[in-house]
């Protein structure tokens, strides 16, 4: 098990080019592989969640060749893939378990999906129930992984109202809807990603969009295109954070993807009173780009907007430390999601800012705190193997007077393999034993 060492460090400069999207590399795999000719994709995340479904589907018969961050797919079509001698293994990956699910439920081949220790704790009902509505026949541990896919079957559409907000979920059913009879509907309670829905209709297949509501037809192709996957702003966020909580800072990260679904984080660090501007947007293969320039701030606490939390799910463990830098009390609630991510993120996030002498009072729903400044740990902070946890608390270094031991940092590999090599770069000072 590695762990930082992160040491004091009060500036940070440069232009950084963060890894590319996560959410976007998996699904450039998943659909690459079901389209009709070669699509070649560049800026590939080449971290572990995004290449473990690269494995499974070529597990799965596809030939997909790799060269760094450009990946070539070799399309098999929508009917083309293979039984896989063994059971898939997404290791970490949720995004890979669920959305995979959705296409895998509707092959002629039985199939097994496993994930470690991690993963085989993630709720899989959510994926499960509408998939059975559909006619898919699914096993699972208690509704946990592994779970046991029997093939064969003819999968019915369905109109499917998101209980919760999830983007994997909508992405699983719309994926079965692909293969399904007839028309597939999903509506969703508040706005969430929608890179699966901007791929497909960049592979050329319809999905009618109204407000809440996504709709396809069962039957249809895909045609190969190239894919070019911008930086992620899940892994920017660390970046910005660090930015705005440095004494001394001017960064610009470069080429983020700024879907609209997913730039929560920014409008709440500039609620927060972030001093950050986004220049040279621009618009590349249905996704939205921009530079972003972060200085240092003073940030004030504040009461976090629900509606804002779907559209800042993944940032949270650094807004966290955002937050323990603000003057003031910051408020969140309406994320119990969080509490089902790669760990419980309010409890473990809530541990390790008690560590470092952050007062905070955990909810139900979110949390509540208090910002203050780091005092000396009074102990190792775990991180649960939660790579959104390990780098977050990575950044808190810029504002500590002493060095923070993080245990647990081997999953930073699952979604920023350079992340300790990047953040030195700029200026902060991280040594992973
Ligand atoms: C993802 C959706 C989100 C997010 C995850 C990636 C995706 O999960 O937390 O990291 O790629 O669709 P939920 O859909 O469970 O909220």
């Amino acid at each position: 098990m590695s762990k930082f060492i992160a040491s004091p460090a009060n500036s940070l400069s440069g232009n950084l080019k963060v890894p590319g999207d996560k959410s976007i590399s998996h699904r450039s795999i998943m659909l690459g592989s079901l389209s009709n000719g070669i699509t070649k994709v560049s800026g590939f995340l080449e971290g572990e969640d995004a290449l473990s479904t690269l494995k499974a589907f070529q597990a799965m018969g596809v030939k997909i060749e790799r060269e760094g961050d450009n990946v070539t797919i070799h399309g098999v079509g929508i009917n083309g893939l293979k039984k896989p001698e063994k059971a898939l293994d997404l290791g970490n990956s949720g995004t890979s378990i669920r959305l995979m699910s959705g296409i895998l439920a509707a092959q002629a081949f039985d199939c097994e999906l496993v994930g470690d220790e991690s993963l085989s704790k993630r709720p899989m009902g959510r994926v499960i129930n509408p998939l059975k509505e559909m006619g898919a026949v699914i096993e699972s541990n208690d509704g946990k992984p592994p779970l046991k896919i029997t093939g064969g079957q003819n999968l019915k559409g369905i109109q499917y109202d998101l209980p919760v907000a999830s983007a994997q979920v909508k992405s699983c059913v719309l994926l079965a809807g692909l293969y399904a009879n007839g028309d597939t509907c999903v509506t969703e309670p508040a706005p969430t990603r929608d890179h699966t829905e901007r791929m497909l209709k960049g592979l050329g297949y319809e999905v009618r969009v109204n407000d809440n509501k996504m709709c396809l037809t069962g039957g249809g192709e895909l045609t190969a295109t190239q894919i070019q996957v911008p930086s992620d702003i899940s892994s920017s966020a660390f970046f910005m954070v660090a930015a705005a909580i440095s004494p001394k800072a001017d960064i610009t990260l470069l080429g983020v993807n700024i879907n609209p679904t997913r730039t929560g984080v920014i409008d709440i660090l500039k609620l927060m009173g972030a001093n950050l501007t986004l220049a040279n947007e621009r618009e590349i293969g249905g996704e939205l780009l921009a530079d972003i320039r972060i200085q240092s701030s003073k940030l004030k606490g504040i009461q976090i907007p629900e509606s804002l939390v779907p559209l800042a799910i993944d940032e949270f463990p650094a807004v966290f430390i955002a937050a323990s830098c603000a003057t003031g009390e910051t408020i969140l609630t309406g994320a119990k999601e969080l509490r089902v991510k790669e760990s419980d993120r309010i409890q473990v996030m809530a541990d390790g800012l008690s560590i470092l002498g952050i007062e905070n009072q955990v909810l139900e729903d979110g949390i509540k705190i208090q910002g203050g400044s780091f005092k000396k740990p009074t102990g190792i902070i775990e991180s649960h193997h939660d790579h959104r946890i390990s780098m977050s608390f990575a950044v808190a270094s810029l504002r500590c007077n002493y060095p923070i031991e993080i245990n647990g940092v081997d999953n930073v590999m699952t979604s920023f393999p350079n992340f300790v090599n990047l953040s030195n770069t700029a200026g902060m000072a991280i040594t992973e034993i």
